[in-house]
């Protein structure tokens, strides 16, 4: 039987980290998959096809919208899928290759195939090719998450279907329901709407973007709207199939839905099925998830997890810190994430960011804090891009200024955020990035002008 130091199930953006610096580390390491092409859903029905998406939609609606203002005109712009599609597998097929290159260059002995444990050190892989079995000192769950469905919902795999379906609509649909006012649904709404879709958004709470801070959210609604994304909030989804001419989804108090397809964003639950982690002895907690104390050990020794399978945020950067901190501590005895400092993306135009602390949290906590709030409208980068909507929110203790949150709805929200959380990874305080040397004109003048704010000094507003 091949024996190694450590073996990952999944190569994911959170196993395939973890087994690359556990091979730094000097570990003798194998990571298992079961698809072909490594990368996990992130890379492969997830963030990467859904941003090569967002992108290549931006540029048609633009492009279709003109861009008269700039003073270039465009005309008889059109719209080929079928080669939009064929590009966001190509991005695919480069990154999910450059991963498998990166683990041949580290050395990392890959299977091919479905890992089970056949005991707390030892797995079964199964493949078309037969069954091996492989045994490790330390095994490190990063199977992920797959996406969750509701009673009622009849999922076709076709029309009424998920992320996975909605990155590869063979045709813009004349009608798109989405199911879920979240990460996915806004996204990939987006993106069909942008090519032409009517999308209407099923949300069942009174809000968009739960969790993420209210002001932002409301901020957030308000633009989609007017961009022609259809919200029916307070709306509980309890049925949604596929009928020969036409799908329909049904949702409490209001009338059945009809339309051409169905996405189901409503969350994503931990891939646990099949690993035979009951037979170990691995508990799960109230919501399938693996539970693990401070340095991902489940309850089985030698056996640890990390990303989606475990609690805390589903988002591919958490998993790739959980996995070098898990790896760090098998092999130095130390290693740690900091989870008030992991941001948040959502991938819209305008993009909407966040990390650390939102006001709502800080009200509950009974955390005092003051704010500082800056528009994109009163930063000159934005004016000379012409895309202002939007603004930058700083967070501070009230007592000692620590930044505590900042939300951002705004051009490039996404990288601007990096900056806040490397703030809150410092402990830095609002006044340490008003005074910090922002270039002039940046978008990220925005962000040292909230802190400036937090102490009424704007310079701009
Ligand atoms: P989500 O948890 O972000 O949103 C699901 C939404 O569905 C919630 O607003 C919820 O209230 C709603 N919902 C639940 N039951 C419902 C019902 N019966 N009727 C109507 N609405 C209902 O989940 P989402 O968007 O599916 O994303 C899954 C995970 O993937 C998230 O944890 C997210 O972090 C991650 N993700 C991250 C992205 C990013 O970082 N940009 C992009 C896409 C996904």
């Amino acid at each position: 039987m091949q024996s190694h130091d450590l073996i990952v199930i999944g190569a994911g953006p959170g196993g395939y980290t973890a087994a690359i610096r556990a091979a730094q580390l000097g570990l003798d390491v194998a990571c298992v998959e079961k698809e072909k092409a490594l990368g996990g859903t992130c890379l492969r029905i997830g963030c990467i096809p859904s941003k090569a998406l967002l992108e290549s939609s931006e540029i048609y609606e633009r492009a279709s919208a003109g861009f008269d203002q700039h003073g270039v005109l465009a005309s008889g712009v059109q719209l080929d899928l079928a080669r939009m599609l064929r590009r966001k597998d190509r991005v695919v097929a480069s990154l999910t290759q450059g991963v498998a290159s990166l683990v041949k260059k580290n050395k990392i002995t890959r299977y091919t195939g479905t890992a089970r444990f056949a005991s707390a050190s030892s797995l079964v892989i199964d493949s078309r090719d037969g069954t091996l079995e492989i045994e490790g000192k330390h095994v490190v769950i990063a199977t992920g998450s797959k996406s969750a469905s509701l009673p009622g919902i009849e999922l076709d795999g076709d029309r009424v279907g998920t992320s996975t379906e909605a990155l590869s609509y063979d045709e813009v649909p004349g009608r798109l329901a989405v199911i879920g006012a979240g990460y996915i649904g806004l996204e990939m709404g987006s993106v069909w709407r942008r090519l032409g879709s009517e999308v209407v958004v099923f949300e069942y709470l009174d809000r968009i973007l739960p969790g993420m801070d209210l002001e932002v959210a409301k901020a957030a609604q308000k633009i989609l709207a007017k961009q022609g994304m259809q919200f029916r909030l307070g709306a509980k989804v309890t049925g949604a199939r596929a009928a020969e001419d036409a799908c329909t989804v049904e949702a409490a108090g209001l009338d059945p839905f009809s339309c051409d397809r169905v996405l189901v964003a409503v969350g994503r639950s931990a891939n646990t099925d099949g690993l035979g982690l009951e037979a170990v002895g691995v508990q799960l907690d109230g919501r399938g998830r693996i539970e693990v104390e401070d340095g991902f050990q489940t309850s089985v020794a030698g056996i640890l997890a990390i990303g989606d399978v475990i609690r805390g945020p589903m988002l591919a950067h958490k998993a790739e810190e959980e996995g070098i901190a898990c790896v760090e501590r098998i092999v130095t005895g130390y290693g740690h994430v900091n989870y008030d400092a992991i941001p948040g993306v959502v991938y819209t135009h305008p993009e909407i960011a966040s990390v650390g602390k939102t006001e709502e949290q800080l009200e509950d906590a009974g955390i005092g804090f003051r704010k500082g709030v800056f528009p994109f409208l009163a930063n000159g980068r934005a004016k000379a891009i012409a895309d202002t909507n939007g603004f930058v929110k700083v967070l501070a203790d009230e007592r000692t200024d620590r930044v505590l949150g900042v939300h951002v709805i705004g051009p490039h929200a996404g990288d601007l955020i990096a900056e806040a959380a490397v703030a809150i990874e410092f402990g830095a305080s609002s006044e340490d990035i008003a005074r910090s040397s922002h270039a002039h004109p940046t978008l990220a003048e925005a962000l040292k002008e909230a802190a400036l704010a937090v102490d009424q000094r704007a310079i701009h507003f």
